[in-house]
């Protein structure tokens, strides 16, 4: 780090990011109950464990030196009216889905984290919106206000960030159940089919794939090995994650692990930093260099290397594998040119990093009937792409960043159930950003089952005399 950026910035605290320039926070009416709001938070127990997290970070350290993959995934925003079971397990189920089949067919661990249990606090690229001559502040997720069109609903209220905390909590408190309890058991794997993919032909490609992993399961019984009793194959490690964006309530939940003596947010085990909120001397880079969660920093197509490479000293200055994941999300049509200088320059200075892609948020754009949507074919192009240029760099293209739901919405463009700008209205649920559904989710993991399993064969010798399976 220079010495100039050194002297600028004073010893790091939980709230030394107070001193800077936050973007993206919303203004209180009444700061006397956000004040109130973040003691009591500060009270209530963290929901993750700074063991947790650093076991994250060891398996993303995995994922940086190219022996596993990361999948994260989840809603662009988690919703206070979208909150059951139903939902929670069917992305959950998807994810489960979706880590097996990039697990069996490139025969690669697979890091799993989802966008789950505190995803509610949103950028916006206004701070207003206006309809017919009205104009009110933006929904910036439920933690912070309501997506109705009214004063009332779109009025911040600091409340809500308890009412956020309580449902990540009970969320996490399923997840973990789901994860830990039988649920995730291998040898259920038939049984994470949802119902309405059985028909697809995403469904049963899945089922060609789990009908092959319970036939191992019966070979290993057979020879004696008994996978029943093994807690790797009976359970599974999920961990969660969302944008550090809130910083009062990130703050508010961060406490000093025993242990170590280090600084760990305690509102899930992995935060990333946006795409509006990277500034170097703004406070969401201060106030997540300091806590020593793995993190997540989010490129989009203006990120020079150099600007890149200043935020890598800030956050990483001990170039510690599994702390940081880029996340780039250039869209289809600007990742050739604004990738390739960013890896370049991190395999020049030889920095441990793990890449993954976000192909979402670089392809939205708007239809003539007024959805926000998200053709798949950009979203599969972009990912061949960033897989084609890590290859070329001789990077390793360690994990995929992306929005889905279990649920079968219509939200984005086209995949195997064609969906068109017309078939978008008949379930779009989103409370912001458009999601891969359960079936164009499964269709994207075995695009990158596929292209993993070539990259591995190519570049790791001890693959190569394997004869990988064939998905279809
Ligand atoms: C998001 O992940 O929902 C998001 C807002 O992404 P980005 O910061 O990359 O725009
Ligand atoms: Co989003």
């Amino acid at each position: 780090m220079s010495p100039l950026l050194q002297s600028a910035r004073p010893r790091w605290s939980p709230n030394s990011w107070r001193q800077l320039p936050a973007a993206q926070q919303p203004t209180y009416d009444d700061p006397s109950t956000s004040i109130e709001v973040e003691e009591r938070l500060a009270a209530s127990p963290p929901l993750v464990f700074a063991g947790e997290a650093r076991a994250l970070r060891d398996q993303l350290a995995e994922v940086a030196a190219g022996r596993a993959f990361l999948l994260q995934g989840g809603d662009c925003a988690e919703s206070f009216a979208d909150f059951n079971e139903r939902a929670i397990t069917d992305t959950f189920r998807v994810l489960l889905q979706m880590a097996v089949v990039l697990t069996f067919a490139a025969a690669c661990p697979v890091v799993k984290v989802g966008r789950m249990a505190g995803q509610f606090a949103k950028p916006r690229s206004a701070p207003t919106e206006s309809r017919e001559g009205v104009t009110l502040p933006s929904y910036r997720g439920d933690i912070v206000n309501a997506l109705d069109f009214t004063a009332a609903a779109r009025r911040p209220d600091p409340r809500r960030q308890l009412r956020a905390y309580a449902q990540s909590a009970a969320t996490l408190n399923l997840l973990r159940a789901l994860a830990q309890g039988g649920f995730a058991d291998l040898h259920r794997v038939q049984q994470w089919n949802l119902d309405f993919l059985n028909a697809s032909p995403q469904g049963e490609r899945y089922r060609d794939v789990a009908n092959r992993i319970s036939e191992t399961l019966a070979f290993m019984r057979a020879c004696g090995l008994d996978a029943a009793t093994e807690p790797r194959v009976r359970q599974v490690q999920f961990y969660t994650s969302h944008e550090a964006l809130l910083l009062g309530y990130e703050q508010a939940l961060t406490r000093r692990d025993l242990a170590t003596g280090e600084w760990y947010g305690g509102s899930a085990h992995f935060l990333w930093i946006g795409e509006r909120t990277r500034q170097l001397d703004g406070a969401h880079v201060e106030f997540m260099r300091g806590i020593a969660n793995p993190i997540g920093l989010k490129l989009g197509p203006t990120v020079d290397a150099d600007a890149l490479l200043r935020l890598l000293d800030s956050l990483n200055p001990d170039d510690r594998p599994g702390r940081l994941t880029l996340i780039a999300r250039m869209g289809a049509d600007k990742i050739a040119t604004a990738l390739p200088p960013l890896v370049q320059a991190v395999q020049r200075e030889g920095r441990k990093v793990v890449w993954a892609c976000d192909p979402m948020h670089g392809n939205t754009r708007e239809t003539g009937n007024g959805y926000k949507t998200r053709p798949f074919a950009r979203i599969l192009d972009e990912v061949r792409a960033f897989f084609e240029i890590h290859r070329a760099e001789d990077s390793y293209p360690g994990g995929l960043h992306c929005e889905l739901t279990g649920q079968d919405v219509t939200e984005c463009l086209g995949g195997a159930q064609a969906i068109t700008e017309q078939g978008l209205a008949d379930r779009y649920r989103t409370h912001c950003d458009p999601r891969l559904n359960a079936s164009q989710s499964l269709e994207l993991a075995f695009l990158i089952a596929e292209t993993l399993k070539d990259y591995r064969r190519a570049t790791a010798p001890e693959f190569g005399s394997i004869e990988r399976v064939k998905l279809s």
